[in-house]
């Protein structure tokens, strides 16, 4: 079925929360629900929604890939609990890391990783908690991108004719599934969320994974973690709409310590959008780019060199893989 989408421009707030509060309500009904909080401004929309109608009977979990950024787990713990949502932290970094291993192509890599959170993770949720339905921040990028065969985004399920009931045992919600990410910021400000949540930069489901070219292993991830703070860091100040450090699959001859060395090198994308289906590289300072060119070599072991790519989607998407 066709989805209709609803424009930033034309959204009006309050009715679509009373109409998604409604729907959510209708289908629940005395039910129980789980939700996953990544602390991205899609999942915590929802988590406001569900939160709203649902209260105690939904379930909120942070599920720790071990492809998160270096703290995550934590802010967003203690964010919410701000905001008086208790979350709970699921270890599944070992899961995850299994299923990845040795899986260098990037359609394969999605596939894992949606496989590892759907059927094994928020399968056993579900089933030790007795909730019938997941809630989840599906937009509508993540559905034209899957349905166009540009990338299987990890959250897209029906439009690739697959019914989460049969093949994973419970019905799946998605309440903001009409919107893009502009449409999303206005609910999630609508909703209460501080300006941290609604105006974050998007981090996407697969995490770090959509980051490392080539098999994934914990030491490549931490690598590209390590590097994703420090570009964030320094390019937090211009206000792109997403940034990233990818780590490159092939080496080059660099020197450490006055001696060859065979090393990593980082790929640095920055980037301007509106909501994710076009973008362009943000125009940088020098000294910024040089800034990153220095320092990430030199807090990053086994990194010798930084690129960056000016390159508009399309032909690129955001993410490396
Ligand atoms: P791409 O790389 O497709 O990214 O140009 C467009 C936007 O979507 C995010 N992204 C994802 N978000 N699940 C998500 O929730 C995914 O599988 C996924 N893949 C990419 C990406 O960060 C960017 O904002």
């Amino acid at each position: 079925m066709k989805i209709k989408g609803i424009k930033a421009g034309e959204l009006d707030a309050q009715k679509f929360i009373n109409d998604k509060i409604d729907k959510i309500s209708k289908i629940v009904g005395n039910e129980f629900a789980i939700n996953a909080l990544s602390g991205g401004v899609d999942s915590a929309t929802v988590t406001m929604l569900g939160n709203w109608v649902l209260g105690k009977r939904l379930k909120t979990v942070f599920v720790e890939n071990g492809l998160m950024r270096e703290g995550e787990s934590e802010q967003v713990e203690g964010l919410f609990r701000q905001l008086g949502r208790t979350i709970e932290v699921i270890d599944a970094r070992k899961e995850f890391f299994i299923a990845l291993k040795g899986i260098t192509d990037p359609e394969e890599k999605r596939e894992a990783i949606t496989q590892t959170f759907y059927r094994n993770v928020f399968g056993r949720i579900i089933k030790k908690s007795g909730a019938k339905y997941l809630l989840q921040g599906t937009i509508l990028t993540d559905v034209d991108e899957t349905v166009a065969g540009i990338k299987r985004q990890h959250n897209v399920f029906e439009q690739l004719g697959i019914d989460p009931q049969k093949s994973f045992g419970y019905h799946i919600l998605e309440p903001l599934i009409q919107l893009r990410k502009d449409g999303v910021r206005i609910i999630a400000k609508a909703l209460g969320l501080p300006e941290s949540v609604y105006n974050r930069p998007p981090f996407p489901g697969p995490a770090l994974a959509t980051r490392v070219k080539g098999a994934i292993t914990p030491d490549k991830i931490e690598m590209v973690r390590q590097a994703t703070v420090i570009t964030e860091e320094a390019l937090e100040p211009f206000g792109a709409f997403q940034n990233m450090a990818i780590l490159n699959e092939d080496r080059v001859t660099g020197i450490i310590d006055g001696k060859r060395a065979f090393g990593r090198q980082i790929e640095i994308r920055c980037w301007d959008s509106f909501d994710a289906t076009e973008a362009t590289p943000k125009e940088l300072p020098y000294q910024t780019m040089r800034l990153l060119g220095e320092r990430i070599p030199a807090e990053v072991p086994g990194v010798v060199g930084v690129t960056f790519n000016f390159t508009s989607k399309p032909p690129l998407t955001m993410e490396a893989l």
